[in-house]
């Protein structure tokens, strides 16, 4: 259904962080980006429409990480509350809205970094991760 493209920094130095929870941060990304293109073309099997890109960078500063989908999008009118807890636009089972919140929680609160989303309502999603490289 997706295709998943990579286009990683060679030269990406070791980032300080909890990894076990960056993953799940990831995770969750990833999860919410193949949700986003299901909503927007259907899950048909066999059929590869959609396309999630991570890519990562660095600077002096930051390990950069960005995570973009193909999908649906998010409208406008929600997206000032896609970091709350428990919100959510998916069915029971689907989803649960913690994603999100738990994700700011960990880079913002645990790693003194930022979280950013970047969207096209029906064109695609991109949510920038900036990781502080120095540990603090
Ligand atoms: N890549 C995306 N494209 C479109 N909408 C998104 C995307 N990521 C998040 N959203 C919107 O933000 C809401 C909150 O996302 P979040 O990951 O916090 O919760 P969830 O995916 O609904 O549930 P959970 O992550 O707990 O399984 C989603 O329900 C969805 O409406
Ligand atoms: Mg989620």
């Amino acid at each position: 259904m997706a295709n998943l493209e990579k286009d990683l920094d060679p030269d990406l130095p070791m980032v300080p962080c909890l990894a076990d929870e960056i993953g799940q941060v990831l995770l969750n990304m990833i999860v919410n980006a193949v949700h986003a293109i299901e909503d927007k073309i259907g899950n048909k099997k066999g059929e590869v429409k959609g396309k999630i890109t991570i890519k990562t960078r660095h600077n002096n500063d930051f390990a950069i990480i960005k995570i973009s989908d193909t999908g649906i999008g998010i409208p406008k009118e929600i997206l000032n509350r896609i970091f709350d807890p428990f919100f959510t636009t998916k069915e029971v089972g689907r989803g649960s809205g913690q994603g999100l919140a738990i994700s700011r929680s960990v880079i913002v609160e645990k790693h003194g970094g930022e979280i950013k989303v970047d969207t096209k309502p029906g064109k695609g999603t991109t949510f920038t991760i900036k990781l502080p490289i120095k540990a603090n």
